[in-house]
């Protein structure tokens, strides 16, 4: 076993874009961070830049297509460490063929659900039993501003025509787990909150983006260095709580 003293975080997509700049600014914190990705090559390449920054990082092989590759990232910390402090459940994808209900694919809102959702629950469901062993942990959904039924129905909203119904219910299904997932872990010292963090520029939406990485990294550090007593339960951008 190694030292508990540093928090031990985990974040899954963390080979670029928001992720990566989460792992970095959590590292520059003083946490020891996994930095998860699915891809060796990239992921070894992410954290041997935050390595050379002098941070505690360490590539660690996560597909949230992949269960296998789920259970071994358990076992890893589960050797290593015997727990988990914070979880950034970051990875997501928008896919090709997604678009409006009347007409997108059925396949690219399959891929959502798989990777945005039933991805992510695989990975809290393995790594709940390493929280549970951490004096407070905290994990953060990275959900989208997409994901709000109330937004999305509402006609004023500045993001209202980007409709994208595989994304948009992948998030929403992840919102879900936030808000069943703390009510489940309330009573524990395990915080479970949404962000929206707002539309920035990365690969993701081809760099079109009107914030930059860092500030769409804010909200997520914010509720991933949550003080004990902070809340669960919630879904907030860094201009505050967002309506379901
Ligand atoms: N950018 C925005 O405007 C915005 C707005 C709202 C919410 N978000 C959310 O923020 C999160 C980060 O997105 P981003 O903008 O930083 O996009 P990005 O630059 O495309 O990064 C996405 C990350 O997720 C990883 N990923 C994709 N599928 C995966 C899988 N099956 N298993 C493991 N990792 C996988 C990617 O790895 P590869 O490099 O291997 O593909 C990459 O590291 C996403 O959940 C996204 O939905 C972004």
């Amino acid at each position: 076993m190694e030292s508990p003293l540093k928090k031990l975080a985990l974040v899954t997509g963390a080979n670029k874009g928001i992720g990566f700049e989460v792992a970095r600014q959590l590292a520059a914190s003083g946490c020891r961070v996994f930095l998860g990705a699915r891809d060796k090559v990239r992921g070894e390449v992410a954290a041997a830049t935050l390595q050379r920054e002098g941070r505690d990082v360490r590539y660690l092989p996560i597909d949230l297509d992949d269960l296998a590759t789920i259970g071994a990232a358990y076992r890893e910390i589960h050797a290593d460490f015997g727990h988990l402090d914070i979880l950034v459940n970051n990875a997501g994808i928008a896919g090709q063929g997604d678009g409006l209900p009347s007409s997108c694919s059925l396949d690219a809102i399959e891929r959502a659900f798989r990777v945005n959702f039933l991805g992510t629950v695989a990975v809290t469901q393995a790594m709940l039993p390493l929280l549970r062993k951490a004096s407070s942990a905290s994990i953060v959904n990275v959900s989208s501003g997409l994901g709000s039924l109330t937004k999305s129905g509402d006609p004023a909203w500045s993001h209202v025509a980007a409709k994208f119904l595989g994304y948009a219910a992948s998030k929403a299904a992840l919102n879900m787990l936030t808000v069943q997932l703390a009510y489940e872990l309330h009573g524990t010292s395990i915080k479970v909150n949404s962000v929206a963090p707002g539309y920035t520029a990365t690969d993701l939406n081809q760099h079109r983006g009107t914030q930059s990485i860092p500030e769409g990294a804010a909200e997520i550090i914010r509720l991933a260095l949550l003080a004990d007593d902070g809340p669960t339960g919630t879904f907030s951008s860094a201009h505050g709580i967002v309506p379901w």
